[in-house]
């Protein structure tokens, strides 16, 4: 029997990127999603692969969450779906709702339905406070040890202990990655999603303004997804977070591997730090979930823009339709 992955927030960028290393592998993957903008998915994966399952699902809804356990039989669960910054800071009760309360609603589902599963989940880089964070050689601390700047960093840290309480109370073990900046087809989306777009434009030849500069540490979705598909499959006894391994670069490197690709790309940025350390320690990664080999930072942006450059070529839908 292949095993059979849940993905809440299977149309989002980490999720669609979940789905393709799936299928790929001849695994089943159902996609449980509350959002209707599946252009993620289907430039990924096409438009209905074998072995992959849709379903309408809205994770605040804790009966209809543990009715899709019953209905589908995961063998295993990724935990992804998540309002980002900006969506928190516009509407922090439905943020609260979405990223605390659906995250509970997964908890319970796990602990019922899946309970000798390891529990993989999003938490983020924004757990973490800004350059007030102690760091040793510019290095923050594997755990968070300041206070978050924003509510999405505070819901994402009420998600870590919740998953320790669970695991205290009810002896459900659980992995929280915490990506950083994640990149690649797919990444259209969040305060941190603005230098992929700058490998759209340069995909299309247009020009582009980077939001943010500073250091920080990059993730091509494919990785992301394969660190959050072997934390779902790990052993793993506990509730552990860990900071997701990636590049850390300035964003005069991302630019630097556009430009290598497109040279003459027009690329302007605000060079101002995220408010989130430069560098965080994610030695325990290798430990808790395993090896997992990444891109090389040129690599990934290439592989990015030349992606980019054939979906536009086939007419594809890069970005969410406009909201109403
Ligand atoms: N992308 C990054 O750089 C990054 C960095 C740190 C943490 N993360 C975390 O990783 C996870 C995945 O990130 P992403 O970039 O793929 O996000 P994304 O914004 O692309 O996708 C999130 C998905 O969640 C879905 N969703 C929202 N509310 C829902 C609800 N009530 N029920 C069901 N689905 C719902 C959305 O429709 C969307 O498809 C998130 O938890 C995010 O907070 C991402």
């Amino acid at each position: 029997m292949p095993d059979r992955f849940l993905v809440t927030g299977g149309l989002g960028c980490i999720g669609a990127w979940a789905a393709h290393e799936l299928l790929a592998e001849g695994a089943e993957v159902v996609v449980a999603d509350l959002g209707t903008a599946d252009h993620r998915l289907r430039n990924l994966v096409g438009d209905a692969p074998a072995g992959l399952t849709r379903v309408a699902l809205d994770i605040t809804d804790a009966d209809a969450v543990m009715a899709c356990f019953a209905a589908e039989r995961p063998t295993h669960v990724i935990h992804l779906a998540a309002l980002q910054v900006p969506f928190c800071r516009a509407d922090p009760v439905g943020g609260a709702r979405v990223n605390v309360v659906g995250t509970i609603s997964l908890l319970e589902a796990m602990a019922e339905h899946l309970p000798d599963r390891v529990f993989a989940y999003a938490s983020s880089v924004a757990a973490y406070g800004g350059e007030d964070e102690p760091t040793e050689n510019g290095v923050a601390a594997a755990d968070p040890q300041g206070k978050p700047h924003t509510l999405y960093g505070v819901y994402k840290r009420a998600n870590e202990e919740s998953s320790a309480v669970y695991h205290a109370d009810r002896g459900l073990s659980s992995i929280g990655l915490r990506p950083y900046v994640v990149y690649g087809v797919g990444r259209d989306q969040g305060v941190t999603s603005s230098p992929n777009m700058a490998m759209l434009a340069a995909a299309q030849g247009e020009p582009f303004h980077i939001s943010y500069g500073g250091r920080a540490v990059y993730q091509h979705g494919r990785d992301a997804a394969r660190a959050f598909i072997a934390a779902a499959r790990s052993d793993h006894d506990g509730a552990t977070v860990v900071n997701l391994p990636g590049d850390e670069v300035s964003m005069h490197d991302i630019i630097a591997a556009i430009h290598a690709v497109v040279p003459d790309a027009a690329i302007t940025l605000d060079d101002v730090q995220l408010p989130f350390p430069p560098s965080v320690d994610a030695s325990a990664f290798a430990r808790v979930v395993g090896s997992i080999p990444r891109y090389p930072l040129d690599e990934g942006v290439a592989e990015t823009i030349a992606r980019f450059r054939d979906l536009i070529a086939a007419g594809a839908d890069v970005l969410p339709p406009p909201a109403r």
